[in-house]
């Protein structure tokens, strides 16, 4: 990473050494390796200090994303979005630190226990069939539009009980809030997210269901009922935290079997196998993470030897751990035999994907369905796919082909 320092605001307790020119909305290389892109920011660390977006430090080393990501007394969730916006409503749980984190978590875990994710599973496998026979015989697919997020979204359309068809309007305002850093935009996205579950919990208060929507209306903390904001901040997050993540990962995986036809096939001949299946989607989390993770200092607080200050902000860029070369043999390479495939891309510590159940459930379904309905599929030589390192990695473009 390049050293700058003019130009910028880096505030007094920022040596000068640790400022580097990174705009985690446009990580360069992103384009081509999107989780390599963010691996080369990878210093000696374990702290670098971006002057951009609001200014934030970034954990360098494989062991600072860890130790960081496991110290919720010190690097707080208050925030887990930079630039921060203020006075908005706090997601539970992921917004919300010990002690009061665990009962927060409590609440959502009835959606995600076994039962529940067979359950939804099954509707989930319906779902995954219906969409790629949508565009089976055709031979060919937009893979983000076709299906990446639609597979998703209808599954939290139907955990929570909302109509199928407000599909790819909240397919477009979750999209439109990921992907700009404008705050302005940010929050009017926000806004009409809040009118937009009003309105459903509103419906489930005259006619309450057997539904995620009426399980969190009649959520308590501390033996008193949820406010409305906290119902919201609940929503919001099962929204925002089951979509992109599944669409980014789904699509960057698809990009990777497009690429190597031998890994699809090889893929084909595993399912049915447990062991094999699990190391293959424990291989593929770990090569291709998606979220980078936002923390926010709470006090004044020395690591390593760096001083933080109370309310600096702190990015966590999992790839970083993921392929850590002193951690892991040659990491850019996909290698379903390895010995260890330990990541972070459902974060650890405390905030550890709460749905990482639901979400394996979601890849193996999509691995066995796409594996067995569509023959070998490259990508489409005349529009190349587009992928980019954002704070949640997106492929923007993927179209494919086979013969039919
Ligand atoms: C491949 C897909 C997924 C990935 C890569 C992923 C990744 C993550 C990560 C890294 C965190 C930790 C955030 C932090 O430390 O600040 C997290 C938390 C969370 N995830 Fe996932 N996730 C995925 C799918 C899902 C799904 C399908 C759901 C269900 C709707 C879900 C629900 C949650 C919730 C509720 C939390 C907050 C947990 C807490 O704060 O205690 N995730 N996820």
């Amino acid at each position: 990473m390049d050293q700058i320092t003019r130009g910028y605001s880096v505030p007094d307790h920022v040596p000068a050494d640790l400022v580097v020119d990174v705009d985690m909305y446009d990580i360069p290389g992103g384009r081509e390796d999107a989780q390599g892109a963010w691996r080369d920011l990878q210093t000696r660390g374990p702290l670098s200090w971006s002057p951009r977006n609001g200014g934030h430090w970034i954990a360098t080393t494989g062991d600072a994303v860890f130790e960081l990501l496991r110290d919720a007394k010190h690097f707080s969730s208050e925030y887990v979005a930079i630039p921060k916006i203020e006075g908005k409503i706090r997601m539970a749980p992921i917004e919300m630190d010990p002690p009061d984190h665990a009962a927060y978590r409590k609440t959502i875990m009835p959606l995600f226990t076994s039962d529940a994710v067979d359950a939804l599973g099954e509707q989930a496998r319906a779902l995954c069939v219906e969409l790629i026979e949508e565009f089976r015989a055709s031979g060919r697919c937009e893979f983000i539009q076709d299906f990446a997020f639609k597979f998703p979204l209808g599954i939290f359309l139907k955990m929570m009980g909302l109509p199928d068809e407000d599909r790819m309007y909240l397919r477009d305002l979750v999209e439109r809030f990921v992907t700009s850093p404008d705050l302005d935009v940010k929050i009017a996205m926000e806004a009409e997210l809040h009118a937009y579950i009003d309105r459903a919990l509103d419906q489930r208060v005259a006619n309450p269901r057997d539904d995620a929507t009426t399980m969190i209306l009649n959520a308590t903390f501390e033996g008193r009922p949820y406010s409305r904001d906290e119902m919201k901040g609940t929503i919001i997050l099962l929204l925002f935290a089951g979509l992109d993540t599944v669409a980014g990962f789904l699509s960057f995986i698809t990009l990777h079997l497009a690429q190597r036809p031998d890994h699809a096939a090889y893929i084909r001949t595993q399912i049915g196998d447990e062991t094999a299946m699990h190391n293959v989607a424990q291989e593929l989390l770990r090569r291709f993470a998606i979220a980078n993770l936002g923390r926010i200092m709470g006090a004044d607080y020395e690591y390593h030897g760096t001083q933080l200050k109370k309310g600096d902000m702190v990015l966590l860029p999992t790839s970083i751990f993921n392929m850590d070369p002193e951690r892991i043999d040659n990491p850019d390479a996909v290698d379903f035999q390895r010995a260890t495939t330990k990541h972070v891309t459902f974060g650890s510590g405390p905030h550890t994907c709460a749905g990482a159940l639901l979400a394996r459930k979601e890849i193996r379904i999509f691995l066995e369905e796409w594996l067995a309905r569509i023959p070998e599929f490259r990508l489409d030589p005349d529009h190349p796919p587009e992928a980019r390192a954002l704070p949640l990695n997106q492929v923007m473009t993927l179209p494919l082909r086979w013969d039919v």
